[in-house]
């Protein structure tokens, strides 16, 4: 059974930190120095569980207000991917009572990961760029409960 739960407890927020450990440092080769950052004492950690165990985590910041949620971090263990975990980790996401206020969701997808959030309603736009060296896209989505555009 897959549960998706806010990482309110240190151990959830240490399952979350781990998966990311495990999927950007370990087999992306992202630097450890870039994957930390301070962004994750104010962020909303979610933790998805595949019969009890954790297999993929994303993570929310809130900017301009709370006008617009910036989803980062999405990862799922390699051996748990295509199974639907990503898509209800966004959906959970989408549907969490502390984005209410949210206009736009907001995230920068790595190249290869369009699809995935295409099919999830998500457009692209701006140019491609670089982070921890592996190529990106700006991409967002009005939040359809509050009727906003873009
Ligand atoms: N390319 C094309 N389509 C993809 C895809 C990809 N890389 N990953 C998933 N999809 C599609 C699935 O086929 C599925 O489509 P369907 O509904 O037609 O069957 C849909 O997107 C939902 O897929 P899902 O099984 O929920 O995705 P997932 O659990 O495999 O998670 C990622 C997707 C991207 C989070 C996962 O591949 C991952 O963790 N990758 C490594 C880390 C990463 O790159 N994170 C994204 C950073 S922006």
């Amino acid at each position: 059974m897959l549960t998706i739960r806010v990482a309110n407890s240190a151990s959830d927020i240490q399952a979350c930190l781990c998966i990311r450990d495990e999927v950007f440092i370990r087999e992306q080769g992202v630097p450890e120095a870039e994957e930390h950052d301070s962004h994750d004492e104010e962020a909303c950690h979610f933790l998805a569980l595949k019969d009890g165990h954790p297999v993929g985590t994303a993570r929310v910041l809130l900017r301009d207000n709370g006008t617009i949620a910036k989803i980062g971090r999405v990862a799922v263990l390699r051996a748990k991917r295509q199974q639907g975990v990503g898509r209800a980790l966004i959906q959970a996401i989408e549907q969490d009572a502390s984005v209410t206020a949210v206009q736009h969701f907001a995230l920068d997808a790595q190249t290869h990961a369009l699809p995935f959030y295409m099919a999830l309603g998500y457009s692209a736009h701006g140019d491609e760029f670089m982070e921890a060296g592996i190529p990106h896209l700006h991409m967002s989505k009005a939040n359809p409960k509050r009727g906003g555009s873009g």
